[in-house]
């Protein structure tokens, strides 16, 4: 399982830093029309990115996937935001994932984009990142999601929704993540 892991995280990684985006390229390219998808937040419009305004998510047990195709766009928001405890165990599932491998070991970046920055590919909600982690950029595109922020390096994350056993471990997995932001706490909209 972990050996696969890491082969997944590192022929994916390869992959990233192939596609750093070429500065070059004409904008047009690099940048899409419009939100496809009218419910999806954006850092120009954060009011669209309510996860602070929300009811806490239960927790289900359920794998990723299920609540996913479950939940109503833009109703998922993390009951463990915070919580010392439940930090700590997302860590262990941070590293035991191999999401350093692509993202570096404190979310910096390196080969894929960082995750401590103010720049959200797809928004920086919970509803989002928990759809995106347990889909992938694929998975997440084809519900009408598209890239809203430009990271200096584009590439394709990998679904973890068959991975990552519940949504308890992903939402612990996101409280983690949102300890490494280091960006302007008047964009903190979780
Ligand atoms: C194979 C490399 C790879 C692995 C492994 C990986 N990611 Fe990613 N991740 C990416 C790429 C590439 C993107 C950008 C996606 C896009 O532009 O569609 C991304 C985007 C993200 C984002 C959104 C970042 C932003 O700025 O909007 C989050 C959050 C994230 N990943 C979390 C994780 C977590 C948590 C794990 C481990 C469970 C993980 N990633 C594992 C490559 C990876």
């Amino acid at each position: 399982m972990m050996r696969q892991l890491l082969l997944v995280a590192a022929t994916l990684a390869f992959a990233c830093a192939a596609s750093r985006a070429d500065p070059a390229a004409p904008a047009s390219e690099a940048a899409p029309a419009g939100p496809a998808n009218q419910r999806q937040p954006s850092l120009a419009d954060p009011e669209k990115s309510p996860s602070a305004l929300l009811p806490k998510s239960e927790v289900t047990g359920k794998t990723p996937a299920d609540v996913v195709a479950a939940a109503p766009l833009a109703t998922i928001n993390n009951p463990y935001t915070g919580q010392a405890d439940k930090i700590e165990a997302g860590k262990a599932v941070f590293q035991g994932m191999g999401c350093p491998g692509c993202h570096g070991g404190n979310g910096g970046g390196g080969m894929c984009p960082p995750l401590t920055n103010e720049t959200w590919v797809y928004g920086s909600d919970d509803d989002t990142l928990f759809r995106l982690i347990t889909l992938g950029s694929d998975g997440l595109q084809k519900k009408g999601f598209i890239r809203v922020g430009m990271e200096n390096i584009v590439g394709p994350m990998p679904p973890f929704g068959q991975l990552i056993q519940s949504d308890e471990q992903l939402f612990e997995l996101l409280a983690y993540l949102r300890t490494l932001y280091r960006g302007s706490q008047k964009r903190v909209n979780w």
